[in-house]
C-alpha cells in the first residue's frame, strides 16, 4: 500500500483533532493544565480521549474548568484515566455509584454527607497498597467562596531532579514502609475506627523511596508523611533525619501547584508523580463537597 503525503496528514489530524475548541493551557505554576472547549457530561469520542491521555502525562494534573457533571458522568469520565477503584471508607460512598466517595463537612439529619477532614497531611493517594491509585478524580460540587479549601500539589520528578546527585544516589537503593493503619487514623478521625481484623487484613507495604513512572521512565520521589513509618535498612536515626528532610523538600514551594477551586472544576491527576495535600477552610460558614473517584495503579518500582 502507499500513501501520499496528503492522506497521512488527513489521517494524523483525524487522531489529534477532537472538539474544534479544545484547547490545553499550562496553569499558572510548575504543573498542571487546563483543559476547555470539552463538555465532560457527553461523550467524549477519541481523538479527545488521546489528547487528554497525553495532556495527563505531559502536565501530571488536568483541571477542567466550569463542568456539569452528574455521578454517571463521573464514573464514565473516570473510565479515561484506568479502572475505578472503589474506597475502602465504607461510610462516605454514593449509595448508587459506589465508586464515587464524597468529601464534605455538611450534615444532614445528623449524617455526614463526607468525609470531613481527608487528605490534610501530603501524600499519593492509597500509597499504603501494593498497588496505590494512578489517578484521581475530583469534583467540586460545592466549594468555599472565600475560606479557602484549597489543594496542592507537588511535582516528584522535579523534587527529586533537585536534590544533589549525592542524595540521588543514596536514595535510589532505599525502601520505606507505608502503614494502612497510620494513614487511616490521620485522615478518617470521625469514621469508625479499625478493628484488629481490619488491621490484619491492611499490613503494611514496602515500596522505593524513588519510583519510576511506568510510562514516562522519569524517577519520582515517593515517600510521604501520611503513611510512610520508615525507611529499611538505616539505623532509626538516621530513617528519621532522611524522613524529616524529605517531607520539607517535597513540600517546597518550588515544585508546588495550589489550586482554588470554583464550584463545576473537575481535577485529575497523576499520583504517580505528584503528592497533594488539602488546606483548610472555615467549616463553620461555608460548605465543602467533592465527589471522587479513583483508577488502579500497578506496584511502584
Ligand atoms: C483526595 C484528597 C484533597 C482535597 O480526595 O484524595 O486528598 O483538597 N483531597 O480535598
Ligand atoms: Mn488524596
Amino acid at each position: 500500500m502507499t500513501s501520499t503525503a496528503a492522506t497521512r496528514r488527513i489521517d494524523s489530524e483525524a487522531v489529534t483533532s477532537g472538539p474544534p475548541n479544545l484547547a490545553v493551557q499550562p496553569l499558572d505554576g510548575p504543573l498542571g493544565c487546563a483543559i476547555t472547549g470539552l463538555d465532560l457530561s457527553r461523550v467524549v469520542d477519541d481523538a479527545a480521549a488521546a489528547r487528554v491521555r497525553d495532556a495527563f502525562i505531559e502536565h501530571k494534573l488536568i483541571v477542567f474548568p466550569r463542568q456539569s457533571l452528574g455521578e454517571a458522568d463521573l464514573v464514565r469520565v473516570s473510565h479515561l484515566f484506568g479502572d475505578p477503584v472503589v474506597h475502602h471508607v465504607g461510610e462516605y460512598l454514593d449509595q448508587d455509584f459506589p465508586q464515587i466517595m464524597r468529601l464534605s463537612n455538611n450534615v444532614v439529619d445528623g449524617k455526614p454527607l463526607g468525609a470531613p477532614n481527608n487528605g490534610i497531611f501530603w501524600h499519593s493517594d492509597q500509597i499504603f497498597r501494593e498497588q496505590p491509585m494512578l489517578a484521581t478524580l475530583l469534583y467540586g460540587v460545592q466549594t468555599p467562596l472565600t475560606s479557602g479549601g484549597d489543594t496542592l500539589f507537588s511535582d516528584m520528578y522535579a523534587a527529586f531532579e533537585a536534590l544533589p546527585e549525592e542524595m540521588q544516589a543514596k536514595l535510589l537503593p532505599l525502601q520505606a514502609v507505608h502503614s494502612f493503619v497510620a494513614s487511616y487514623e490521620r485522615n478518617y478521625v470521625r469514621a469508625r475506627s479499625l478493628s484488629a481484623e481490619d488491621k490484619a487484613l491492611n499490613p503494611d507495604v514496602v515500596h522505593p523511596v524513588v519510583r519510576t513512572h511506568p510510562q514516562t521512565g522519569r524517577k519520582a520521589l515517593f515517600v510521604d508523611p501520611d503513611s510512610v513509618t520508615r525507611i529499611m535498612g538505616v539505623i532509626p536515626q538516621e530513617s528519621e533525619d532522611l524522613l524529616s528532610f524529605l517531607f520539607a523538600h517535597i513540600a517546597d514551594e518550588r515544585f508546588v501547584y495550589r489550586h482554588a477551586w470554583t464550584q463545576g472544576d473537575l481535577a485529575v491527576w497523576d499520583n504517580r508523580c505528584l503528592m497533594h495535600c488539602a488546606t483548610s477552610y472555615d467549616d463553620s460558614s461555608e460548605i465543602r463537597l467533592m465527589f471522587r473517584t479513583q483508577t488502579q495503579g500497578d506496584r511502584p518500582v
